[in-house]
């Protein structure tokens, strides 16, 4: 089976290490995949947002399954287009992507489902924002852009100034739309679903590190580093918020018309009154997919198929090493700022000698060798038995490499070593 992999992330070599190991795979096609995926596949150079060039690829090279890994082509109907032309997707429409692209739409549908996740008010204009923020929120108070924002679209603010100039700064940019909501106190988890629409299977929990700084503090980025599972998500949680959140919503999405087809990764938070929504993704996490793929011991080919062609009920459980797997982010220095490009990188064959896994992000190919290329440049990914045992594994491949002109934190995983310990 030939498959198309979109996407040139660290996200996306660990779909390409994956989809490559399964013995039904004859061609990978990346696009435009990095230095790390040329390794599980042919690299190829197409424009996603050139849905025509797209679909004519995968004719001309027999595509059986194609893969969305980003949010970008998903909100922007890549999935639709390419379904059209009546090949396997595995990604969501864009109707259906609207759960990682419209807070609104999301909040909205939470409200209409009863699915529990903090109060909110959408607003589309600045005067009603301003009031909505003295009249009916307390502090803090959390201030969301409506669209996909990288991100960059949250302001959580603990005093009304900040909150008020979050409103302006999005109402800056024209035609804006805002969700203001509810502070939710609690513990952060992301739990992973695939769904064809109609089944759903539990594809595990992970836990990352947003902050750019050591402690969990400083700016916010893509994810420093993760870990898989979260125990904070014990097994009676899980339930809860598969039988409270995830199905109504799936059957939501199913009874609209617009079936949601793919992963469906959901940020919660564990609050005193139990799991609540903080927001969807309508694909993997970055870098969550790389400590999912790490210890994900099934054929992925065949589960993303089963996606893809709505057999999702008749696949078995899904198959998981007991393992502990953690990833430890390599940024370009000045990330999540403007990273410094162009660095150096050495010594991925000696990280992995120690059994680490080295996926790659933001790198590029050279004449001198491997470069960085973007803000988050590798993720450095090992299993253990314990959370412990993967943090020292994941660091000992980290110490093997040489990148100058990179950083890394040196704590990921903290929380749980310290639940663990
Ligand atoms: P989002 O882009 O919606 O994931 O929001 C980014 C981050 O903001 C989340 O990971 C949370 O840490 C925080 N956040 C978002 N919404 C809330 C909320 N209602 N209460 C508390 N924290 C929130
Ligand atoms: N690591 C967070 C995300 O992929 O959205």
């Amino acid at each position: 089976m030939n498959v198309l992999l979109i996407g040139g992330g660290g996200r996306e070599h660990a779909l390409a290490w994956k989809l490559a190991q399964s013995p039904a795979l004859d061609t990978l096609y990346a696009a435009p995949g990095n230095p790390g995926i040329a390794h599980h596949a042919t690299c190829v150079a197409l424009d996603a947002t050139d849905h025509a060039t797209v679909v004519a690829f995968a004719m001309k090279h027999a595509v059986r399954l194609v893969v969305i890994g980003p949010e970008a082509p998903l909100v922007d109907g890549l999935a639709d287009t390419l379904r059209d032309a009546g090949l396997a997707v595995f990604g969501p429409s864009a109707a259906a992507a609207q759960l990682e692209g419209s807070k609104g739409f999301t909040k909205d549908l939470c409200a209409r489902a009863g699915i529990p996740t903090a109060g909110y008010i959408r607003c589309n204009d600045v005067d009603t924002a301003h009031a909505a923020l003295k009249g009916t929120f307390g502090l803090p108070v959390v201030v969301k852009a409506d669209g996909l924002a990288a991100g960059k679209g949250v302001v959580v603010a603990f005093d009304h100034a900040t909150a008020a100039a979050a409103v302006d700064s999005i109402f800056a940019e024209p035609g804006a739309q805002i969700v203001i909501e509810e502070f939710l106190e609690g513990e952060e988890v992301s739990l992973f679903v695939l769904t064809d629409g109609q089944a759903i299977l539990s594809f595990g929990s992970a836990q990352d590190h947003k902050r750019v700084g050591e402690g969990d503090v400083g700016a916010n980025t893509g994810g420093m580093g993760a870990y898989s599972p979260a125990t904070v998500l014990t097994p009676e949680l899980e339930a809860r918020a598969l039988a409270e959140i995830v199905l109504p919503t799936v059957a939501a999405m199913r009874e609209s018309g617009t079936p949601f087809s793919g992963v469906l990764y959901a940020g919660l938070m564990l609050t005193p009154r139990g799991p609540q929504l903080i927001e969807y993704n309508a694909r993997f996490g970055d870098p969550e997919a790389q400590v999912l793929m790490a210890r994900f011991s099934g054929d992925l080919l065949h589960t993303l198929l089963a996606v893809a062609e709505e057999r999702l009920a008749m696949l078995p459980p899904v198959a998981f090493d007991d393992a502990v797997a953690l990833t430890v982010v390599m940024a370009a220095q000045g990330y999540p700022g403007t990273p410094r490009t162009g660095g150096r990188i050495a010594g991925l064959a000696d990280a992995e000698a120690t059994g680490a896994m080295v996926f790659q992000a933001g790198t590029r190919m050279t004449g001198d060798g491997l470069v960085a290329s973007g803000g988050r440049v590798l993720a450095v990914t090992a299993t253990g038995t314990d959370v412990a045992s993967a943090q020292a594994a994941a660091y000992r491949g980290v110490d093997a490499i040489d990148f100058e002109t990179g950083f890394c934190r040196r704590d990921i995983g903290w929380r749980e070593v310290a639940r663990a310990g």
